[in-house]
């Protein structure tokens, strides 16, 4: 065995690579559940990419066929459902595992220095991970694949000057035709898996230079003992290979229950409407996208004064958190040791993206509608007033409220159209939503025991 591996090392560094990056990768000891999502994204990518290519065997990339050719695969190819059902809850399941892994880069702030490169990485991974999944929806041509493809590429007709040129193009066609369905299976099944895949390998490599960050925010290559190695560190395998496997089987659990019991998940999903054949001439009653989208077209909806405000404003949601890394300039990286209301500031926002996935996915009716607008309000105040909370000690915090707070009224009174029919009591009542957040994360740190941070310890705590 050994002289077979130094036969492969004479001509390929296989040895070196395997200690580079696992034997010898001094990982931090003190990683916790939130260090599992990394290698389950990992996972699903590998279930995505192996599923996919089963289906693409039976799928047929033409109009008159996708859809039948979907329910031949559900129904007569051997093991065919549990194949797409595989792809389908994977799908949901990524954009799960991937909020949860941008979550914790949240809470520990390891999108800052010296990792801001994995940030923009993950975030171009993130982006790739959308096109994919948008994509891949419009393949079984059901009512949702074509009328949701007919929102998004309209989203580009509200471009000025060349708009209705560009989503020409996109198109291919006129309309959402068959040029449209073959170039997005193209694109679908081999562009796009192997931008994932590479820009996945750059993520790991660029991870690997600067080292992973940890629940404590303490940079671990900073303290070392006389060998050069980490004194809080340990070698990723077989410590946290060992770990990530139990995390694995744990998730693979969670996976096919939901597989074999709720491939659907009750419409969230594979929606209802999905199950239709494509048709252009008949538009569902209520368009929604697949529930990974609906915090961004909850935005696009509550931004009404053009169609390119709100296409705009959907884009800015997602740069915003691109630009995580200059926003928050507070040395300190994890929540742990940052002041409360910062951890406030991060726990509201979760929620308000939790909320406006919801209401995405739930008709507009007038009270839900001017919700939209209030918690689009507060995603966008979250990353000003993570600015403003960058120097807690020195934050002019009355100041920011008052600008922030008359910011929201002045929109009110511009916005206001009682001929569109906007109700003012239902804009009055909700300003306790935005104000309130205001009030929580600007007003609250003025007392002190809101506002104070604690002392970062030098080596990694539990
Ligand atoms: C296919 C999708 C992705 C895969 C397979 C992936 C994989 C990984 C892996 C294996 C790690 C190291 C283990 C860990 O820290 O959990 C990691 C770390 C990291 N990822 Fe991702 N990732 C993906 C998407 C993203 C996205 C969308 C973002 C954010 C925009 C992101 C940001 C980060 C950051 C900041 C770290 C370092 C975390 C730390 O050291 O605390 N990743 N990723």
């Amino acid at each position: 065995m050994q002289g077979f591996l130094n036969w492969i090392d004479a001509r390929f560094p296989l040895t070196k690579v395997w200690n580079e990056h696992l034997a010898e990768y001094y990982a931090p000891k003190n990683f916790n559940f939130w260090y599992y999502f990394g290698s389950l994204a990992l996972v699903v990518l590998v279930i995505q990419i192996i599923s996919g290519i089963f289906l693409t065997m039976h799928y047929k990339p033409d109009v008159s066929m996708a859809f039948a050719s979907v329910e031949y695969i559900m129904r007569d190819v051997p093991g065919g459902w549990f194949i797409r059902y595989m792809h389908s809850t994977g799908a949901s399941a990524f954009f799960i595992v991937v909020y949860l892994h941008m979550f914790r880069g949240l809470i520990y702030g390891s999108y800052k220095g010296p990792r801001e490169l994995v940030w923009l990485i993950g975030m171009a991974i993130y982006l790739a991970l959308m096109a994919e999944a948008f994509m891949g929806y419009l393949l079984p041509w059901g009512q949702m694949s074509f009328w949701g493809a007919q929102v998004i590429i309209n989203l580009f007709n509200t471009v000025p000057v060349i708009g209705a040129d560009l989503s020409t193009w996109i198109r291919g066609d006129f309309v959402i035709a068959d040029a449209t369905l073959n170039r997005l299976f193209a694109l679908h099944v081999a562009a796009l898996p192997l931008v994932l895949v590479m820009l996945v390998f750059v993520h790991i490599v660029a991870l690997h230079v600067v080292g992973s960050n940890n629940p404590d925010g303490v940079e671990i290559k900073k303290l070392k003992d006389e060998n050069g190695i980490p004194l809080d560190g340990i070698p990723f395998h077989p410590y946290y290979s060992v770990k990530d496997i139990v995390g694995v089987g744990v998730f693979l659990m969670v996976f096919f229950a939901i597989l074999f019991f709720a491939p659907e998940m009750g419409g969230y999903f594979l929606e209802h409407a999905n199950f239709e054949p494509a048709n252009p001439l008949k538009t569902p009653e209520h368009i929604a996208p697949v529930w990974y989208f609906t915090p961004f077209y909850t935005v696009l909806r509550a931004v009404t004064v053009s169609p390119f405000a709100g296409t705009l404003a959907m884009f800015g949601a997602i740069v915003a958190i691109l630009l995580l890394p200059w926003i928050d300039r507070n040395p300190i990286k994890s929540w742990r040791y940052r002041n409360k209301v910062h951890t406030i500031n991060v726990l509201i926002f979760a929620l308000v993206f939790i909320v406006l996935g919801y209401l995405g996915v739930k008709p507009v009716i007038p009270v839900l509608k001017e919700l939209g607008i209030r918690m689009t309000e507060i995603y966008f105040m979250f990353f000003m007033v993570l600015w403003i909370h960058s120097k807690p000690g020195k934050a002019k915090y009355m100041m920011w409220f008052l600008i922030l707070a008359g910011t929201v009224i002045a929109i009110d009174l511009f916005r206001y159209n009682p001929e569109a029919g906007d109700d003012a009591g239902q804009i009055v009542w909700q300003w306790i939503f935005p104000i309130g957040y205001l009030v929580l994360t600007l007003l609250l740190p003025m007392v002190k025991s809101f506002n104070a941070e604690k002392v970062v310890p030098k080596r990694v705590t539990s």
